[in-house]
């Protein structure tokens, strides 16, 4: 029987350094899942504040809905379930995916909708007619000048409890079970100072 050389057989056991013969560390490592870094901690929108979002931005069979940060998917489920549309879901977060991904196929949508682990502030959201968002006023305004320079003119924004700060101020607010909801169309201005910025 020929035996593998003894610089091989210490490199596949490991050797420390005081001689003794170890599994090596690729043989001891175990999978560990490390918690997404968020930029959003998860609290969910209520189903009437969902509603009335969907209603403000006049949702229809013809949208495609972006929830940025979508959580347990319920504002895509809801659009497709109760207003038609096609919708996508992000969450940086693989639980709140896999979350969402169920309530789909509950409530039988899943070929209306899409659901992906992902930064928001990596997506192309330039598909959208619609985008949602609850989120948080910082991340709001850092998020301004994706969706100025991606959304097409007359795409609608509408945002659960924050703002876009002063450079966005929003075309209408409505408030619902005590909660505010912002709305924004785009407009040409808009793309024009995107694409000078
Ligand atoms: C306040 S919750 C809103 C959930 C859902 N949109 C709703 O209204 O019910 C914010 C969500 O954003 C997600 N999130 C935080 N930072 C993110 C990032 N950089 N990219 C994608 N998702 C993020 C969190 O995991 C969380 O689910």
């Amino acid at each position: 029987m020929t035996s593998l050389p003894r610089r091989h057989t210490l490199t596949r056991l490991g050797a420390t350094a005081a001689g003794l013969l170890l599994p090596a560390a690729p043989l001891l490592a175990q999978p560990t899942a490390t918690p997404p870094s968020l930029d959003v901690p998860y609290v969910p929108t209520p189903q009437e504040v969902v509603e009335r979002m969907l209603q403000m931005a006049k949702v229809g069979k013809n949208d495609v809905l972006f929830d940025l940060g979508c959580g347990d998917g319920r504002i895509v489920v809801t659009a497709a379930k109760a207003h038609g549309a096609r919708g996508t879901g992000i969450d940086l977060d693989p639980e709140r995916i896999g979350e969402a991904r169920k309530n789909a196929e509950q409530a039988g949508v899943t070929k209306q909708v899409n659901f992906k682990v992902a930064d928001l502030f990596e997506t192309d959201v330039s598909p959208a007619t619609v985008v949602t968002l609850y989120l948080l006023p910082n991340v709001n305004t850092r998020l301004r000048p994706q969706l100025w320079k991606q959304l097409k003119v007359g795409s609608r924004v509408v945002s659960h409890a924050f703002d876009m700060g002063p450079e966005w101020p929003p075309e209408k607010t409505e408030s619902v079970e005590g909660r505010t909801i912002y709305y924004w169309t785009i407009k040409e201005a808009h793309k024009r100072a995107a694409a000078k910025a």
